[in-house]
């Protein structure tokens, strides 16, 4: 039986992940920073265990009690709209311990059990923004897109030991409480020459209508690059993220 580990499963793809491999027969460790049993249907084949990626401690605790892993799932994230200009530099480097650093050491940490097995698949979320700049989003499109550039590389020095490493880049998922953190990171002291950008992307935000990503597409892209050897490296998650990449958007 195959055992997967998932980052960030307190809510949205996290847990949408957990589940969607649960019902597939999958051994899941679901981890989360605060562990709550009652969000997955009870299963024997289901490990709720603590893990906070940015602390290395619990980091070694979580993979340690985890036992083999043939699938780890780098979900964990934290989204930021903001001016460059109206966020300290300790918000972005604790963005980018999360998104980025989180997800490096969470690879590192699991790696050497896969190597030594001749197996194993790293899946890291990042994010459709990367595919095309868009404004107030420096910070958070930096912290995926260094992700991108980091699975494509490691995924070189990995593949004489079979073991493979792939991307999901889901599209913009409103039904997940990310948006509302995320703009709750924008800068305190806006700075008002930033205002009529700011106004216009909160208002594009809160639009409806339009193409969207749901949970179950990034459940289902995860999946693919789990099970599916010749999954390409990129896996577009959502109708929007599927688009931009046909559209040959970077
Ligand atoms: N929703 C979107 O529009 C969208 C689009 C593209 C990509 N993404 C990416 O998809 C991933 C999941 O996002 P989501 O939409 O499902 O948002 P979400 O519901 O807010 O889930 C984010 C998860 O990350 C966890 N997390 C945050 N910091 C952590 C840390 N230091 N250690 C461990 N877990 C941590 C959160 O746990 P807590 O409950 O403890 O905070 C939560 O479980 C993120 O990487 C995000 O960047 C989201």
């Amino acid at each position: 039986m195959n055992t997967v580990l998932v980052t960030g499963c307190s809510s949205g793809f996290g847990l949408e992940i957990a589940r969607y491999f649960l019902e597939r027969d999958w051994r899941v460790i679901a981890t989360m920073r605060t562990p709550r049993e009652d969000l997955l249907p009870a299963s024997d084949r289901l490990r709720v265990l603590a893990l906070d990626v940015t602390d290395d401690a619990s980091i070694a605790a979580a993979v340690a009690a985890a036992g083999p892993i043939d699938a780890l799932v780098n979900n964990a994230g934290v989204g930021m709209v903001s001016p460059l200009e109206a966020v300290a530099m300790d918000q972005i480097r604790e963005l980018f311990e999360t998104n980025t650093l989180g997800t490096i050491a969470m690879t590192q940490a699991v790696l050497p059990q896969m190597r030594a097995r001749g197996s194993g698949v790293v899946i890291n979320v990042t994010s459709g923004v990367t595919f095309q700049p868009l404004h107030l989003m420096s910070i958070y499109t930096a912290s995926k897109a260094a992700v991108n550039a980091f699975t494509e590389s490691l995924a070189l020095e990995l593949e004489p030991f079979g073991v493979r490493a792939r991307i999901v880049i889901p599209g913009r998922a409103p039904e997940t409480p990310f948006g509302a953190n995320a703009r709750s990171r924008m800068g305190a002291e806006l700075p008002q020459a930033y205002a009529p950008v700011a106004a216009q992307v909160m208002a594009r935000v809160s639009q409806q209508g339009g193409e969207i990503t749901r949970s179950i597409d990034v459940a289902e892209a995860a999946w693919r690059a789990a099970t599916d050897p010749a999954a390409p490296m990129r896996i577009p998650a959502g109708a929007d993220a599927v688009a931009r990449a046909n559209a040959g958007l970077r």
